[in-house]
C-alpha cells in the first residue's frame, strides 16, 4: 500500500479546471497508488472526498468519505470510497441547498444548490461496475466531487457571491 501525501492544489491552479479523462484500467498498480495517496492525503486534511484533479492527475477517480459532522450530525460513516468513472443521474428533482467547503478552496464556505438524490454508475478499484443510489450529505459530497472531475469547483455553483463565508463566519453559524 502506498503512503504518500501529495500536495492539494488551490483555487487558481489551473490544472483544477481541467477535464479528467476516463480511467481504462483501473487495476493498475499505478491507479491503486493514486487511490492510496488520495485516501491518506484526505484523511490528514480531514475530508469527506477529495477528486484525483485536486492534486494534480486528470483522471476520472473521486473518493468519498462521509462521516458525521456538527453539521451533519447523523450522517453515516462510511470507509472511504473509491469512485472511478463516476456518473450520475438525478432521482427525483428536489434540491437542497446547503454549505460546503473545498480543500482547494482554504477558508471559504459556500451555499451550494444540489440533487437530493442521486443514482451513480462507477467502477469500484477492482474495476467491477457498481450501481448505487445515495441522498443527502453523500450524495452532495458525490456531486461536488464529480464537479471537480469537470473543472467545476463549489464556489461556479453558489447562487450568488453574497452566499459565500469565511470559515470563522461559518462555524459562529454552527455554534451561534
Ligand atoms: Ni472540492
Amino acid at each position: 500500500m502506498s503512503d504518500m501525501q501529495r500536495e492539494i492544489l488551490q483555487l487558481g491552479n489551473p490544472k483544477l479546471r481541467q477535464i479528467a479523462r476516463p480511467i481504462e484500467n483501473p487495476t493498475h498498480p499505478n491507479i491503486q497508488s493514486l487511490i492510496d495517496d488520495l485516501i491518506r492525503t484526505m484523511e490528514q486534511s480531514n475530508g469527506v472526498g477529495i477528486a484525483a484533479p485536486q492534486v494534480g492527475v486528470d483522471l476520472q477517480l473521486v473518493i468519498v468519505a462521509s462521516r458525521p459532522t456538527l453539521r451533519y450530525p447523523h450522517a453515516p460513516q462510511m470507509a472511504p470510497m473509491a469512485m472511478i468513472n463516476p456518473r450520475f443521474m438525478p432521482i427525483g428533482e428536489e434540491k437542497v441547498k446547503d454549505w460546503e467547503g473545498c480543500l482547494s478552496v482554504p477558508g471559504i464556505r459556500g451555499l451550494v444548490p444540489r440533487l437530493n438524490a442521486i443514482s451513480v454508475e462507477y467502477q469500484d478499484r477492482n474495476g467491477q461496475p457498481q450501481q448505487g443510489a445515495f441522498q443527502d450529505f453523500v450524495a452532495r459530497i458525490i456531486q461536488h466531487e464529480c464537479d471537480h472531475l469537470q473543472g467545476y469547483i463549489f464556489v461556479d455553483r453558489v447562487e450568488t457571491t453574497r452566499e459565500l463565508i469565511t470559515e470563522n463566519e461559518y462555524h459562529k453559524r454552527l455554534v451561534p
